[in-house]
């Protein structure tokens, strides 16, 4: 034999032996891609998945699947987005049970009718759930409490209803809970002490109602949204100097009343948004003096005394308008009689 040929088969022997591998070990397990292709069928063949083809590797070319490449080889993200399901609305996939080495599932915007299929309750390892922009309905299921690896709950924008359930104090692991924009009422459970590593709270645009729960005075998120609910009294444990939060939003609760006077504010802080409530006091300069500060209203309200110089920087006088006795600018200069106050 040539020399050369010799040197060639040796060559191409070499390139099938690197590139064996590595197919291997990013190929589809049969099991993984039968679960997926249930799903596709759940979901009468969207166009969407029309990449979720037998003769492509799940792993490498489907869209919205990942794999763990370094350990177990098998299907570990499903996310989702805008499938644009052509027909009426279906019930979310149940067959996404069959998939247990999922740590990452997220559907929507979707049109998913019906409740929150119990089957993902078979997902052991989900750490990252997020059902958004869907028209699930129903409450929040009490099973959830049961998928204790969950760090980040995101059932945002669908049309859920009753009361949040006090068993979600078992996810203890929970960094983010996101249930804006559903139909959720009652009072908010006090279970705020059971996330030592809770960093984000969207609780917006429900029908929540009653006091704000002492525990939510302990956590110290980055994120805090409470707004366009029906809350009332206290909110001022939900401040202090100590905490890192960036964004607080208390708007349009309409009866949240405490004393701003008493208030301390994290130097972190951004965004504060306590208009439409009963909040009552003055601004405390301290304030003036968060200097990260760029967005700030605190319109319709009870709050009095002279705006502290500085914020008008940060706000027009619209963000101080229809409170009881606020002057200084940007609104009209503090008179000798209101400056009594
Ligand atoms: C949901 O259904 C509506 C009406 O049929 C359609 O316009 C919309 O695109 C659908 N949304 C998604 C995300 O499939
Ligand atoms: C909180 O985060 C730390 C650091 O990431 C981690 O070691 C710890 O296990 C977490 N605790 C919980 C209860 O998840
Ligand atoms: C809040 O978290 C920050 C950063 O994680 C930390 O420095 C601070 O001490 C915490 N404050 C409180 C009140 O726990
Ligand atoms: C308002 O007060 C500022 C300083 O405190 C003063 O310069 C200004 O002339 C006052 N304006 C009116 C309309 O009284």
């Amino acid at each position: 034999m040539h020399s050369s040929t010799i040197f060639q088969i040796c060559f191409l022997l070499q390139l099938v032996l690197i590139a064996l591998p590595a197919s291997t070990a990013q190929r589809c397990h049969p099991e993984d891609q039968k679960a997926l292709l249930q799903i596709k069928k759940d979901l009468n063949n969207p166009s969407a998945l029309s990449s979720w083809q037998t003769t492509t590797d799940c792993c490498r070319h489907w869209k919205g699947v990942s794999c763990d490449r370094a350990k177990t080889h098998r299907v570990n993200s499903l996310s989702l987005r805008d499938i644009g399901m052509n027909s009426h609305p279906l019930p979310m996939p149940a067959s996404v049970s069959a998939l247990p080495y999922l740590t990452i599932l997220g559907f929507g915007p979707a049109n998913f009718t019906g409740p929150i299929p119990s089957s993902i309750l078979n997902l052991k390892r989900l750490q990252t759930l997020q059902i958004t922009s869907t028209l699930l309905s129903g409450t929040i299921p009490e099973f959830l409490s049961q998928i204790t690896t969950l760090t980040d709950l995101d059932l945002s924008f669908n049309q859920l209803s009753g009361e949040i359930p006090a068993s979600l104090s078992r996810l203890s692991h929970l960094e983010s809970l996101n249930l804006g924009f559903n139909k959720l009422s009652g009072p908010i459970p006090d279970i705020f002490n059971s996330f030592p590593n809770f960093t984000f709270l969207w609780l917006s645009s429900n029908q929540l109602s009653g006091k704000i729960p002492k525990s939510m005075g302990n956590i110290n998120v980055t994120y805090l949204y409470l707004d366009n609910n029906k809350l009332e009294g206290d909110a001022s444990m939900l401040f202090g100097s100590q905490k890192d939060t960036w964004t607080i939003n208390l708007a349009n609760n309409k009866r949240l009343a405490f004393d701003l006077g008493k208030v301390e504010f994290s130097y972190e802080l951004q965004i504060l948004d306590l208009s439409h409530n009963e909040i009552y006091g003055n601004i405390p300069e301290g304030l003036a003096a968060v200097r990260d500060l760029v967005s700030l209203d605190v319109s319709y309200n009870n709050l009095c005394g002279k705006i502290p110089s500085g914020l008008s920087s940060v706000a027009s006088a619209s963000a101080f308008a229809h409170n009881k006795c606020l002057c200084g600018s940007p609104l009209p200069n503090c008179s000798r009689r209101r400056s009594l106050f």
